[in-house]
């Protein structure tokens, strides 16, 4: 009987599939119920009864050899029939996917309407497919007037009524005016579209935030004041702001802002040109011409506007040269940024 148990163990050790249907076959030839394992318990009772404990124990080994062995043939052919499995790279890590980084210019703006959503202002968003009406006209910029040529625009129809990209946010700016009787106090951010050449320095679409606040008795003193709370907590405690006097037809005094060099500290570099001062927006009271075409009484109320552009704040905030890496998408430049949020 052990003689027998042996020469099973040995040929079902063996024992080979070439598909699955071989190793059903070897399965039923051993383990099934009319199968030769189990053709050996009927042989059992037969043995002596001092040897039944011995020879019991050894065919219950043989049976549970003879089925892992069947398993394991089994189990080949499972993983070969799983194509991914050809692939499975048992050395790789067990880290789970890695996490996208927030882009630069999101964590900027961000910490732009941060910034001015601490000292009152909301937020106001508008269409980036705009009307002559809202982006230039309602400004104070009649047809033909020069200073539309400050913004190169990209127009989709020119028929009946222009349909553009808008150029800068101020259009949103018109929009809650229409709607909206003072005090209004929003800053607007969003894409926006100029038909440039696209180089280190300029893209055909970048991103601005445009603010505005307008109530009675509001000043230009005003306006400074929010700027130096601006650029103080974006650029650090010490720094210095100066207003030159610049023009938009929009805006009437109007400014453009420079901040002190936080690479030189005022002392001249060369991304101040070695003035000590890098210009960051363009502000000023908003026109009474813009309030009385937004149904505003300027005789009653006064305002002031101001607008940035992100990529500027983040090229100075982050030393980015070329404008053209924020567009890009090139996974080394924004993985810089992963600790910046
Ligand atoms: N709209 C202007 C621009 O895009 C910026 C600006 C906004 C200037 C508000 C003055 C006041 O250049």
């Amino acid at each position: 009987m052990l003689d027998k148990i042996k020469a099973l163990r040995e040929e079902i050790n063996a024992a080979i599939a070439s598909d699955m249907e071989a190793v059903e076959q070897l399965r039923i030839k051993y383990l099934s119920k009319k199968g030769l394992v189990s053709a050996l318990m009927a042989d059992f009772r037969s043995v002596p009864a001092d040897q039944k404990r011995e020879v019991g124990q050894k065919i219950n080994e043989l049976k549970t050899f003879a089925t892992e062995k069947i398993n394991s043939l089994r189990d080949a052919f499972l993983l070969k029939e799983d194509d991914s499995c050809d692939e499975l790279d048992l050395t790789r890590t067990a880290s789970p996917e890695q996490l996208g980084t927030r882009h630069p210019l999101s964590v900027v703006r961000n910490e732009i309407l941060r910034i001015f959503a601490g000292m009152g202002f909301t937020i106001a968003e508008g269409p980036e497919i705009e009307d002559d009406w809202h982006v230039f006209e309602s400004l104070n910029f009649p047809p033909d007037h020069p200073a539309r040529d400050m913004q190169d625009t990209f127009f989709i129809s020119r028929d009946p009524s222009d349909v553009l990209l808008r150029t800068h946010t101020s259009s949103v700016q018109t929009r809650v005016m229409e709607r909206t009787q003072p005090p209004i106090r929003i800053v607007c951010p969003g894409r926006v579209y100029r038909n440039e050449a696209i180089s280190a320095r300029a893209h055909c679409f970048f991103h601005q935030v445009e603010g505005l606040y307008i109530d009675r008795n509001v000043s230009f003193v005003d306006l400074k004041q929010v700027l130096l709370g601006f650029a103080t907590r974006m650029f650090g405690p010490d720094t210095k702001i100066r207003l030159r006097p610049s023009y938009f037809p929009f805006t009437e005094p109007s400014a453009e802002m420079d901040i002190s060099c936080d690479i030189c500290g005022g002392k001249g570099c060369a991304l101040c040109k070695g003035t000590g001062w890098v210009e960051i927006l363009g502000c000023g009271m908003v026109d009474p011409n813009v309030l009385e075409a937004c149904g505003i009484d300027p005789d009653v109320y006064t305002g002031y506007a101001f607008g940035m552009g992100v990529e500027r704040i983040a090229n100075l905030k982050y030393k980015v040269k070329d404008l053209r890496l924020f567009s890009e998408n090139d996974i080394r430049f924004l993985r810089e940024f992963e600790s910046a949020h």
